[in-house]
């Protein structure tokens, strides 16, 4: 299959891409979209067979399930059996955005959607162009990020192409997403509210809105055992090819690994100057959360095509700024 890669201004989607990309997805094939968060790879939620060929394309395993997108809340109750106060309350507040609620589903939803579980992950991307195709479609579009399963999730168009290229009808290319981490999946069916996986909405905001949530996942307590809950909390996650270490002394351990001889690739952030050695790729992020999330998935790509053979990281502080990023980090790093 040849993978079509067309270019749209996101502040001013083209129409009629838009609705190319939407003859695609209702006729059972797959676009990857930009989001405000990453690349989604969408197929029409209510298509098993459409669905099927996502997890073909990413190799992801059958236990994971997906996110439904809508355009509007409307859409969004229609894929629940029951749509919770709570639900409401945040749509209203926090949507489009990097929210995802999971909720008990109806059963117009294919099983490969739900890995077969009574749950249904649904949320209203925060842009344009992604609104513009949901709106347009008229029908929920299952996404996960457009990447091979376990590896980074891609946020510009040539990370989808570099994955997805031959395996999928058509990238819509609207350049770098600016939240740059997947979004905060947050379990509703839980009580309280149960954080699933820390994304680009910080926990602070949904806590504004419906009081406090239990912030971190609990697999002990899970009751659905037969399906993987929240697979994006596996250990390992989101990595890059080259073995990845968060350190504090990031320094000594760069400086020994370049005199083995190694190629380095090392990510610090904030007031770091550069320093320039053979053999090593520094990149330095911005000290702000928001703004080093944006460009974590680029730098890892970019460390990764530059062929290092280790990443040091100097892991930003435990706090609830940096929870998403430290989060990926962490994942990033397991073996
Ligand atoms: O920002 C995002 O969320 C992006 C964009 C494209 O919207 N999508 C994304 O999808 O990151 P994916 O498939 O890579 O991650 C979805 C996460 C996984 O951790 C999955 O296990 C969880 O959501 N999930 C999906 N359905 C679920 C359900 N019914 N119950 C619990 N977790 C669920
Ligand atoms: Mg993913």
């Amino acid at each position: 299959m040849f993978t079509k890669l067309i270019t749209v201004d996101p502040h001013q989607p083209d129409l009629e891409v838009i609705r190319d990309a939407t003859k695609i997805l209702r006729s059972g094939g797959l676009v990857a979209f930009p989001t405000e968060t990453v690349y989604g790879l969408g197929a029409n939620a209510l298509d098993a067979t459409a669905v099927e060929k996502i997890f073909a394309a990413k190799e992801r395993p059958a236990n994971n399930p997906l996110i439904v997108h809508t355009a509007t809340v409307a859409a969004a109750r229609e894929l629940t059996s029951h749509w919770t106060e709570q639900a409401e309350l945040l749509a209203a507040r926090l949507w489009p955005g990097g929210l995802t609620m999971v909720l008990p589903k109806r059963d117009i939803i294919p099983d490969n959607v739900t890995a077969g579980g009574p749950t249904v992950a649904i949320r209203m991307p925060d842009h344009p162009i992604a609104l513009a195709l949901l709106h347009e479609a008229g029908i929920p579009v299952a996404a996960p990020s457009a990447n091979r399963s376990n590896r980074l999730s891609p946020t510009t168009a040539q990370h989808v192409l570099k994955s997805m290229s031959d395996r999928i009808d058509l990238i819509i290319d609207g350049g770098p997403c600016l939240g740059g981490v997947e979004s905060t999946v947050l379990d509703l069916c839980a009580s309280p509210p149960r954080l699933l996986r820390p994304g680009l909405l910080p926990p602070s905001q949904i806590e504004a809105v419906i009081g406090p949530i239990s912030r971190l996942p609990s697999p002990e307590n899970d009751s659905a055992r037969t399906i993987s809950r929240s697979p994006g909390m596996l250990k390992k996650h989101y990595a890059p090819s080259a073995p990845l270490e968060c350190i504090a002394d990031s320094e000594r351990r760069v400086r020994e690994s370049l005199s083995q001889g190694l190629r380095v690739g090392w990510l610090v952030f904030g007031g770091f100057s550069g320093m320039e050695e053979e053999g090593l790729e520094m990149i330095v992020l911005p000290e702000s959360p928001h703004e080093y999330a944006a460009q974590l998935y680029a730098s890892l790509f970019h460390l990764d095509e530059a062929g290092v053979d280790r990443i040091f990281v100097e892991l930003p502080p435990a706090i609830d700024e940096w929870l998403a990023v430290r989060d990926r980090l962490l994942r990033a790093s397991e073996r």
